[in-house]
């Protein structure tokens, strides 16, 4: 692999991991802060699911742009791999969620929002440990 072909893959890893912490870490923060705390923390885990919606597939694009083709990785790095798109897929639309004006949808239960929207972190933090656990399984069975 060149010089040049590392360095793109470092940097492309440098954004993923810092979105995996910004998934990982925020979901937790948000899910032990109290709800009037959580709306700063929501934007940044909702850039973490996006920068790694965008870094993950960039990847792929970097060695289909260097190798002329993608990876040829087994069967247990498939799954791994689609374990990580779905996990990226549900955690966006969730945190996306959470900044709904839901607000006039549900204005007979003032409370039912706000229980639904506590919801949002365990789920996301869920997704995000396990997007990190199959990573594991990416990198060594790629
Ligand atoms: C669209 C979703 C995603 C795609 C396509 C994707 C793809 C990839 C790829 C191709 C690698 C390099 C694997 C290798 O070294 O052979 C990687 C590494 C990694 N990914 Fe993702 N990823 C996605 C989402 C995530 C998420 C949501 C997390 C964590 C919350 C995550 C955490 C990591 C980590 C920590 C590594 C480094 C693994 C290591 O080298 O030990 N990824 N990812």
């Amino acid at each position: 692999m060149s010089t040049t072909q590392n360095l793109v893959y470092s940097a492309i890893q440098v954004v993923h991991n810092f979105g995996a912490v910004a998934t990982v870490g925020g979901s937790i923060a948000a899910m032990l802060a109290p709800p009037e705390a959580r709306r700063k923390i929501a934007w940044l885990v909702l850039a973490g699911w996006t920068i790694q919606a965008v870094s993950g597939p960039s990847f792929g694009m970097a060695s289909y742009y260097f190798d002329e083709k993608f990876p040829d990785i087994g069967e247990i790095a498939i799954t791994a791999l689609t374990i990580k798109i779905v996990c990226v897929a549900l955690g966006f639309t969730l945190v996306a969620a959470y900044f709904c004006p839901c607000e006039r949808y549900l204005a007979s239960c003032a409370n039912c929002l706000e229980r639904l929207r506590s919801l949002i972190w365990p789920a996301s933090t869920l997704l995000a440990v396990t997007a990190l656990t199959a990573a594991a399984f990416l990198r060594w069975f790629a």
